[in-house]
């Protein structure tokens, strides 16, 4: 053995998620149940749907990940839990199941933070994590983090209304594409002309960290009683190119001004391939390197929160069984500085 076992459960929003990972390097098993279809009809995340869900199969993810790993749950050393940000009643489900099978078994529980289980999945399965500029872009979240290792973290700038990938998913449903989004989006946009509609790029040039998202989505809506149906790849393209510039920069940028040679690209929207056009260009035209998390691990998976979970028990954190949830960023680990 390289280290203890520890089983990381996550259901922060619509997928239930079990990984168990042996030290820090090596993953035993990974399963993802997700929900995505159910909530697919409503175009978005309905939070009592997901949390009855995540109780009807935490424990089939559960004994699902432990026949991968091999071994019984009497052999796992820590049971590490997503404890936020996410939706309450959902994150409620893993943290009280990975509580719960720490008191039978009287063993430790680890509560980790879903971000910094995307942030540090850029670097999965490695010892350790370099200095870096992390760019976090999922559903719920975007951020620029200043890294100095795993759990030595400055946040710089977060979006100030929507995240990165929810821009996505309310433009496609504006243009009556399905859920997620993203993956629509850019599969149109393939077709489409990126310069033919003007967009804002909201605060590429405000000298800070900071996002903005929302004003681009109102700006899709107002031109689309001038456009049609012929238009659509042509809007998709636009509004993809108006989104991706604007990380691009914002991020290179951060890392310049932070003097780090690297950025680490996390979340959903890291699967964009226009995005990875137009980062990597950019970085390289400064002499940075991009690292971009895996193509299984940018989407919301226990994997990487076993993994983050792993590198906070070798690092000597200790949770209490008494910690609570918290629904939104404004914890410890990302207090903006
Ligand atoms: O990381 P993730 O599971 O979300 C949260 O943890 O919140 O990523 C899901 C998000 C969705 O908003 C989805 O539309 C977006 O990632 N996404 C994409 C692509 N694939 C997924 N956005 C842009 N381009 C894609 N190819
Ligand atoms: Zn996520």
């Amino acid at each position: 053995m390289s280290g203890p076992l520890l089983l990381a459960l996550e259901t922060s929003c619509d997928e239930t998620a079990a990984a168990v990972i042996e030290g820090v390097s090596r993953l035993r098993g990974s399963v993802v149940a997700s929900q995505a279809d159910l909530h697919a009809k409503y175009g978005g995340v309905v939070p009592e749907v997901a949390s009855r869900n995540h109780l009807a199969h935490v424990r089939g993810v559960v004994d699902e990940v432990l026949a991968q790993s091999g071994g019984g749950l009497g052999e796992i050393d820590v049971f590490a839990g997503t404890t936020g940000p996410g939706l309450a009643s959902a994150l409620l489900v893993g943290a009280s199941a990975a509580k719960g099978f720490a008191l039978a078994l009287d063993k430790p529980f680890l509560a980790v933070n879903h971000i910094e289980g995307h942030l540090l999945s850029p670097f999965f399965g490695e010892e350790t994590v370099p200095e870096c500029i992390g760019l976090v872009v999922s559903g719920g979240h975007t951020l620029l983090v200043d890294i100095e290792g795993a759990g030595r973290y400055r946040l710089l700038g977060r979006t100030l209304d929507d995240a990165a990938g929810e821009a996505f998913d309310k433009v496609a449903k504006l243009l009556g594409l399905g859920y997620p989004g993203g993956p629509e989006i850019e599969a149109e946009a393939r077709a489409g002309a990126a310069g033919r509609f003007e967009l804002p790029r909201s605060m590429k040039c405000s000298g800070d960290d900071d996002f903005s998202f929302s004003g681009l989505k109102t700006a899709v809506r107002y031109l689309l009683p001038k456009t049609s149906a012929a238009d659509r790849a042509d809007l998709c393209a636009s509004f993809q190119e108006a989104v991706v510039e604007v990380l691009a920069s914002k991020a290179v940028r951060a890392a310049a001004r932070r003097g780090r040679k690297l950025i680490a690209v996390s979340g959903g929207v890291g699967l964009n391939r226009r995005l990875r056009e137009v980062l990597e260009a950019e970085a390289a035209g400064r002499g940075l390197e991009v690292r971009w998390a895996e193509p299984w691990l940018c989407t919301d998976n226990a994997a990487m929160v076993a993994y983050a979970a792993a590198q906070r028990w070798r690092a000597g954190v200790r949770s209490s069984l008494a910690e609570d949830i918290f629904p939104t960023l404004g914890a410890d680990l990302f207090a903006k500085s």
